[in-house]
C-alpha cells in the first residue's frame, strides 16, 4: 500500500524496514486534528465554568457557581411549590371532602403511596390486596367499616378483633355441625344441627348476626359473602370456631392485630392514608 499511494517523494522519516517499509510523515487526518483540539478546549472551558480541578484545600468551584446540591435545592423548591397549595387545602380539610375532589384525590393517592409502601404494605400487600391472616383492603368487603372516617378510625386506634374459642364448650361433633353450616352458609345450605348451634347455645348469632351478615362495630365478619380473612376451607373454618379469633391464652387462636398509628404518624399522613385506602376498596 504505502509504496503504491505514496509513490518515492513523501516525506519519511528516514528509518526503512526490510528494504522498503518506509515510515511516512503524513499529517493525521483534518477531522481528528479539529476533535483534538475541540476536546482539550472544552476541557479547559468545563474546568474554568465548573467546579473541577482539585486544589490543596479543596477544588476549583468555577466562575458561574453551579453546585449539584444547588441544583437539588432547585429542583426541591419548585416541587414544593407545586405541592404546596395541594398540602395546605388537605391540612384543611376532612377525608370525604378530600375524595370529593378528584384532583386532590388523585394528588393525594401520588404523594401518600411511598408512605404506604413502608407502613401498611409489609401486612397489607402492596397494592392492599392482602396476605393470609391480613385483611385486603383493596376491596368492598370491610370488617370495620369502608367509609373514610371508619378507615381514619382503624388507622388511628389499630384494631383487634375477639371472638371466643368453642372447643371446650362444643363436642367435634358440633364443631363439625356450626363449621358445615357456616360454609354452606353462602350457597344458602343450611345444615340443620349447625344452625340451632348457632342461633342457640352457640351465640354466634350475637356477633355475626341472625343472618351471618355480621356487625361491623364489632369486626364480626359477614360469614355469608365467600370472602374468607382465615383460611375459608372446612377445615379453617372449624378451626377458627374452635380456637377463636386473637383469645387469650389460646395458643391455636387465630391473630388478628392491626397496630395503632396515631402515636406514628401525623394528622396529614393518616388523612391521606384513609383517602389512599378509600380508593383502593371504597364504599360502606
Ligand atoms: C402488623 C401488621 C399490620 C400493619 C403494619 C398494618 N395493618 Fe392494617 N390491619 C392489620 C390486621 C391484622 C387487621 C385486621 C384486624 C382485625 O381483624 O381485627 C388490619 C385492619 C386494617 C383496616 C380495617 C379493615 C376493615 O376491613 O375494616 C384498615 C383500614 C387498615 N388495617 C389499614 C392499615 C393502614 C392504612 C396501615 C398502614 C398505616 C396498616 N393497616 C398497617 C394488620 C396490619
Ligand atoms: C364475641 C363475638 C363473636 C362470637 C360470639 C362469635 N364470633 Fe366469630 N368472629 C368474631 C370476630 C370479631 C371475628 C373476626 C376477627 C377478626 O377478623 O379480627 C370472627 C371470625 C369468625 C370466622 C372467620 C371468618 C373469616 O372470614 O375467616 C368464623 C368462621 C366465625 N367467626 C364463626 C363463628 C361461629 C360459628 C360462632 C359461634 C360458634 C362465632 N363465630 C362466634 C366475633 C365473634
Amino acid at each position: 500500500m504505502t509504496d503504491e499511494t505514496n509513490a518515492y517523494d513523501a516525506a519519511d522519516t528516514g528509518h526503512v524496514w526490510d528494504d522498503n517499509l518506509r515510515e511516512l510523515t503524513n499529517p493525521p487526518p483534518r477531522w481528528w486534528t479539529i476533535a483534538f483540539h475541540a476536546s482539550w478546549i472544552f476541557v479547559v472551558i468545563y474546568g474554568i465554568l465548573y467546579p473541577m480541578w482539585p486544589t490543596f484545600s479543596g477544588y476549583t468551584k468555577g466562575v458561574i457557581g453551579w453546585t449539584s446540591i444547588g441544583e437539588y435545592k432547585e429542583s426541591v423548591a419548585q416541587l414544593e411549590e407545586i405541592r404546596g397549595p395541594f398540602e395546605a387545602k388537605i391540612a384543611q380539610l376532612e377525608p370525604a371532602a378530600i375524595l370529593a375532589d378528584r384532583e386532590l384525590a388523585n394528588y393525594t393517592d401520588a404523594s401518600v403511596k411511598v408512605l404506604f409502601g413502608d407502613r401498611c404494605a409489609p401486612c397489607h400487600g402492596a397494592g392492599g390486596q392482602g396476605n393470609p391472616g391480613y385483611p385486603v383492603l383493596a376491596d368492598d368487603v370491610w370488617l370495620y367499616g369502608g367509609t373514610a372516617d371508619k378507615i381514619v378510625e382503624s388507622i388511628v386506634n389499630g384494631r383487634q378483633g375477639m371472638m371466643p374459642p368453642h372447643a371446650s364448650r362444643f363436642s367435634d361433633q358440633q364443631l363439625d355441625d356450626l363449621a358445615t353450616h357456616v360454609a354452606g352458609l353462602a350457597d344458602g345450605k343450611e345444615h340443620e344441627a349447625g344452625k340451632v348451634l348457632y342461633t342457640g347455645a352457640g351465640a354466634c348469632f350475637a356477633c355475626h348476626g341472625m343472618d351471618g351478615k355480621g356487625n361491623q362495630a364489632l369486626g364480626a365478619p359477614n360469614l355469608t359473602d365467600r370472602v374468607w380473612r382465615f383460611d375459608g376451607s372446612l377445615e379453617g373454618i372449624r378451626h377458627t370456631i374452635a380456637y377463636g379469633v386473637n383469645a387469650p391464652g389460646v395458643p391455636e387462636t387465630r391473630n388478628a392485630v392491626m397496630p395503632a398509628f396515631a402515636d406514628q404518624l401525623d394528622e396529614t399522613e393518616i388523612k391521606k392514608l384513609a383517602v389512599y385506602v378509600h380508593r383502593l376498596g371504597g364504599g360502606q
